[in-house]
């Protein structure tokens, strides 16, 4: 089976680790996300997936030199401007005249693939999707069905207080050759907007699964902190990361890692290989990079430290991201969701809040 993965976007809201990495690039547990999706394509049984992809296209091309991951051949369609992601999708799959899989790039989830190619084989649609039931469904494509499943309207991010259900696009659909044909080549052309839609108006067959498996799109600093939480706590499956081992309850450490005697680990952690955790620093539901350091007297609560990054002395790091490389100086701090790109220097005693989210009590 063949599939196109939607890796276009700019991943604005995630700015600034999006400057210099595009978003399915960027790690979950120390693992970019993108090959976490391409594993679980393979679970299913794809072997062939097409990026499509607009945003930092050399990045791609070197994370992947192979072209090759998973078992999973890997096709780049480069857009020279956004053609919006039926647009996107249509170009990807220039060439391929069978049934497809489509992957939004920024979803985790646990989803059961196989359940929904089964339905749709079953349904004899020409587009299913999956769909997944969140609380707040106003920044998400909301999706009606009939008891058996049909879809009976698809409502792009409805305002607040207006969406007919909770039940919400998942990112995840499988579609028939037809589905394409009738999207114009080379044009801006968005499938949640536009194709659903109108196919939907011209009595087009789409069915829906919808999925209660764990399911989070990572595109916000606070949801891409949340699928760390998630991920710590097992929920989307054990280990959390490659290689990881539990060297104690809720401590997950991959390879060799330097922990002072004089440090404090609380569970859930994440450590990865070759970081160093020095004396008097505090690590709490957290997930550090492979070589970080969290220099002597800092303390870093429910937050991501990436790749490289250095915690400097007595710094404050909770709720927030470090990105890969960078460093905060003695005495400084991040809370509140504050996002720092890859390669930043935050000088000492800097205090950085993101004030847009409230802080705790
Ligand atoms: N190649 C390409 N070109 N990819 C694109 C483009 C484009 O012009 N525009 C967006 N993408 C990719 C993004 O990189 C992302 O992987 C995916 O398409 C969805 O774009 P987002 O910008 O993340 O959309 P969203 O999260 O606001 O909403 C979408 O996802 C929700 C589920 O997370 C919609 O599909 C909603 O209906 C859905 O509920
Ligand atoms: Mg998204």
């Amino acid at each position: 089976m063949k599939a196109v993965v939607l890796v276009g976007g700019e991943g604005t809201r995630l700015r600034p680790l999006t400057y210099s990495t595009p978003k399915p690039l960027l790690p979950i547990g120390n693992q970019p996300f993108l090959e976490r999706q391409l594993e679980w394509l393979a679970g299913y049984g794809v072997d062939e997936v097409v990026l499509a992809i607009g945003y930092l296209p050399d990045a791609f091309d070197q994370h992947f030199p192979e072209h090759e991951y998973a078992g999973v051949k890997l096709r780049y369609r480069v857009e020279s401007e956004p053609l919006g992601t039926a647009g996107a999708i249509r170009f990807a799959a220039e060439g391929i005249d069978e049934r497809i899989v489509v992957c939004n790039g920024d979803v985790l989830t646990t989803l059961d693939l196989g359940e929904l190619v089964a339905f749709h084989e079953k349904t004899g649609a020409d587009a299913s999707i999956a769909l997944t039931h969140v609380d707040e469904p106003s920044a998400f494509g909301v999706v009606p069905t009939f008891p058996d499943g049909e879809v009976r309207g698809f409502v792009e991010k409805p305002p607040r207080g207006k969406a007919p259900t909770k039940w919400i696009n998942a990112g995840t659909y499988v579609l028939e050759p037809s589905v394409l044909a009738a999207v114009p080549p080379r044009l801006q052309v968005s499938i949640e907007r536009t194709t659903f839609p109108r196919m939907l108006d011209r009595r087009g067959r789409m069915y829906a699964v919808q999925s209660d498996a764990y399911w989070i799109d990572i595109g916000t600093p606070g949801k891409y902190l949340e699928a760390h939480t998630d991920l710590l706590a097992g929920k989307i499956g054990a280990p959390p990361a490659p290689g990881a081992v539990e060297t104690g309850p809720g401590v997950w450490v991959q390879g060799d890692v330097d922990v002072h005697a004089d440090a404090q680990l609380f569970a859930p952690l994440l450590l990865g290989a070759g970081c160093v955790i020095e004396a008097g620093a505090v690590v709490r539901g957290s997930s550090i990079g492979a070589g970080a350091h969290v220099e002597a007297g800092a303390e870093v609560v429910r937050s991501v430290v990436l790749d490289g990054a250095t915690v400097g002395p007595d710094v404050r790091l909770l709720d927030s991201v470090l990105g890969a490389d960078a460093r905060i100086g003695v005495g400084g701090s991040a809370t509140n969701e504050t996002v720092i790109g890859a390669d930043s220097v935050i000088a000492a005693g800097s205090l950085l809040s993101n004030a847009r989210v409230p802080a705790e009590g």
